[in-house]
């Protein structure tokens, strides 16, 4: 039997063993008592896989989902959805705090999904086998999907059809907007929010500077705020978007972040310079952090979609950038996923 007192970051639930190991497993929630298996051993902590719930939490709910458990992409449908955002935000902080050495950090309330299920507008999907779907949660293979849950009506369509068409094995995209073909936020209502936080955070006047802009989702929306506004990014698909709608004070320059942020920094006023920076998962490049501190600018809104690279980007601007606030939102509801807008201010 085991007690379950949180829910990690990865959407594992923690517990502890009788000989003092912490115990891992998916699909149980705090407060639960449970029996589960082990799968995995180490000298400090285990793996298990969860057998019966003895004892349930109030905010345990019936997964909606056939393929839930077997599918790798969900994580969190047997938990309520208020619940799912209480405990991403609770892992952002602990996440903030123990990778990015920040004590007490101001998370603030996370942001809900206004649609829990049906906000993808883009899944990937992989033929293999006779199967289509996604990557099994224990990694053994593909689990043949009809229709997924996360995903919109159109998109689901195009799964359909796609199951009547031959296509090769391999990995297929699926979009509701055809024509979109760069990054484009995934949850439209999500993405409308996060762009309205953005804009609020960055305030108005000076410099406006995005990295990692993609097709300017930011950018384009905040010219009218700023005299001078200049993206980055490497997706020429992107740039070119960008470039087709830009205003008179908008520029895009096309290129690795990492290459081409030292020549706009060093240009910029950087007491009148606010920075987006809107990495993938991997985060910042070193060389980022290092010019960013170098060069240092009044504001930084970071919008992340790993908080633990976002954790570690933080720390290694710390000794010129404060966090005023994080605030979770959550782009992927049901899955282990959140992004972060962390609001970064100039500590001198
Ligand atoms: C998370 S997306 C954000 C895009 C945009 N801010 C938005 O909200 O639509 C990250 C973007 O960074 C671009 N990217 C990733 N690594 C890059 C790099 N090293 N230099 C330039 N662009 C990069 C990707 O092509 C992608 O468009």
């Amino acid at each position: 039997m085991l007690e379950i007192k949180d829910v990690a970051f990865g959407g594992k639930a923690v517990g502890r063993l009788e000989d003092g190991r912490v115990c891992f497993s998916p699909d149980a929630l705090p407060g639960e008592r449970v029996q589960v298996t082990v799968t995995r051993e180490t000298k400090r902590f285990v793996e298990a896989q969860l057998d019966r719930v003895l004892e349930a939490s109030p905010r345990r709910v019936k997964p909606p989902c056939p393929y839930y458990g077997a599918c790798g992409g969900c994580s969190y449908q047997h938990a309520a959805y208020d619940y799912q955002v209480e405990l991403k935000t609770k892992q952002v902080g602990d996440v903030l705090g123990r990778l990015g050495g920040i004590e007490n950090p101001n998370v603030l309330e996370g942001v809900p999904s206004p649609l829990p299920y049906g906000y993808r507008n883009r899944i990937t999907v992989h033929r293999h086998g006779g199967r289509i779907g996604f990557h099994r949660r224990d990694g053994k293979g593909l689990v043949d999907i009809e229709a997924c849950l996360l995903a919109s009506d159109e998109v689901n369509k195009r799964l359909a059809e796609l199951r009547r068409e031959r296509f090769h094995e391999g990995a297929r995209v699926l979009r509701e907007h055809a024509s979109r073909m760069g990054f484009h936020q995934t949850n439209d209502g999500v993405g409308a929010l996060l762009q309205d936080a953005v804009s609020e955070a960055c305030g108005s006047g000076g410099c406006l500077i995005d990295a990692y802009c993609g097709d300017g989702f930011f950018a384009h929306r905040l010219a009218k705020k700023f005299q001078r506004v200049i993206g980055l990014e490497w997706n020429e698909r992107s740039i070119a978007q960008a470039r087709s709608v830009a205003h008179a004070n908008e520029s895009y320059i096309e290129g690795d972040v990492a290459a081409r942020l030292a020549e706009v920094l060093e240009e910029a006023d950087g007491a009148a310079t606010t920075v987006i920076l809107d990495p993938p998962s991997q985060g910042l490049d070193v060389q980022v952090a290092d010019l960013l501190r170098a060069y240092p600018v009044a504001k930084i809104v970071y919008v992340s979609c790993n908080p633990a690279t976002l954790a570690r980007d933080l720390k290694s601007l710390a000794a010129v950038y404060e966090l005023g606030s994080a605030t979770p939102f959550d782009m992927f509801p049901q899955t282990a996923e959140v992004e972060v807008l962390a609001i970064l201010r100039r500590r001198f």
